[in-house]
């Protein structure tokens, strides 16, 4: 009998993944550790843009976390990691990894890249959401371009902010109340020198904060890029139909149900690991409609295309979508 039948066959829940070492773990605040992957060969890792992720298997999960790079020519990927005590595991199960550890991760995906066109940057954190506006700010001081940072935490939980202040110097603002906040924000939003985009990252509900004034300061959309943590907040949408064109079937999606749960529930057996928008198994392509994307896996452009739509967790815009099923 060989090795290979004699081991047990593993599923990796993310695609055309790397096999990477931990090399260092790094305590940041007593809730949030960096932790620093390699290749155990030595050789370097796919470069990424700025404010990209990654998907990394821990136990029997999946997660995606932000890397805190600049993304150019990377020997080493790093990740800041809140360890959230009622979460499903996986932040304690990373907590617990160590170096020398091996790891499955996926290839750095980019949902929160910065605009070609941005000639000042706007960096807003809150808590942990100061990972990939770290890697912003990384870039901001490899590039030469100026960039303003706020960075909201409760007092002596502030992660980086050692580093941030390396990169940035005393363009970063820290703020531990609610009235310091708003007052920096407020005065930050109306000073940015034209060409300035805004990028905010933290709960969902300080993005929408942030984002809402910004808007009341008008700023346009266009020049707004906000960063979600995964799909745990996703509301429940809006109902909408699928027509399957090769099984001739209609099946109607209600709100707080997922395609992928009405697809199951309908007798269709789709590929699916972690049913959070991030590992790309459950991908489906599209034939007419506009989906309204809310995943992790798929890049900036692959959304605009259209094409391919992931849907344990995206919807439609369209009241009809088809597919090829
Ligand atoms: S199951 Fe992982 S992206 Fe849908």
């Amino acid at each position: 009998m060989t090795m290979t039948a004699l081991q047990p066959e593993v599923h990796h829940a993310v695609k055309d993944g790397l096999q990477l070492e931990v090399t260092d773990v790094t305590r940041q605040t007593e809730s949030i550790v960096s932790i620093t992957f390699a290749d155990p060969s030595g050789a370097p890792l796919p470069s990424y843009v700025p404010g990209s992720h990654l998907v990394v298997q821990c136990g029997t999960g999946a997660n995606a976390y932000s890397l805190t790079g600049s993304g150019t020519a990377p020997s080493e990927y790093t990740i800041s990691v809140l360890q959230v005590a009622d979460g499903a595991g996986g932040s304690l199960a990373m907590h617990r990894l160590a170096a020398g550890d091996l790891v499955y991760v996926s290839r750095p995906r980019s949902a929160f890249a910065p605009a070609a066109t941005a000639r000042h940057f706007l960096l807003v954190a809150a808590g942990i959401g100061i990972t990939p506006v770290l890697s912003h700010a990384r870039a901001c001081a490899e590039w030469g371009i100026a960039a303003d940072l706020i960075y909201v935490h409760r007092p002596g939980a502030g992660a980086h902010v050692t580093e941030a202040k390396e990169l940035l110097g005393s363009a970063v603002t820290e703020c531990s109340d609610r009235v310091s906040f708003q007052k920096t924000l407020a005065e930050k939003l109306t000073t940015q020198p034209l060409g300035t985009h805004l990028y905010v990252c933290g709960p969902v509900a300080f993005m929408d904060a942030v984002l809402d004034q910004a808007r009341e300061h008008g700023w346009p959309s266009a020049r707004l890029h906000s960063e979600a943590f995964g799909a745990a907040e996703l509301d429940a949408g809006e109902p909408f139909t699928v027509n399957l064109a090769r099984s001739g079937v209609k099946l109607n999606v209600p709100a707080g149900v997922s395609l992928l749960e009405t697809l199951e529930q309908a007798g269709k057996a789709i590929p699916n690991m972690c049913r959070k928008g991030i590992c790309g198994e459950c991908s489906l392509s599209v034939l007419r409609g506009k989906p309204q994307h809310r995943d992790l896996y798929l890049s900036d452009q692959e959304k605009a295309e259209n094409t391919t739509m992931m849907c344990c967790v995206s919807r439609s815009l369209d009241e009809e979508l088809e597919l090829d099923l």
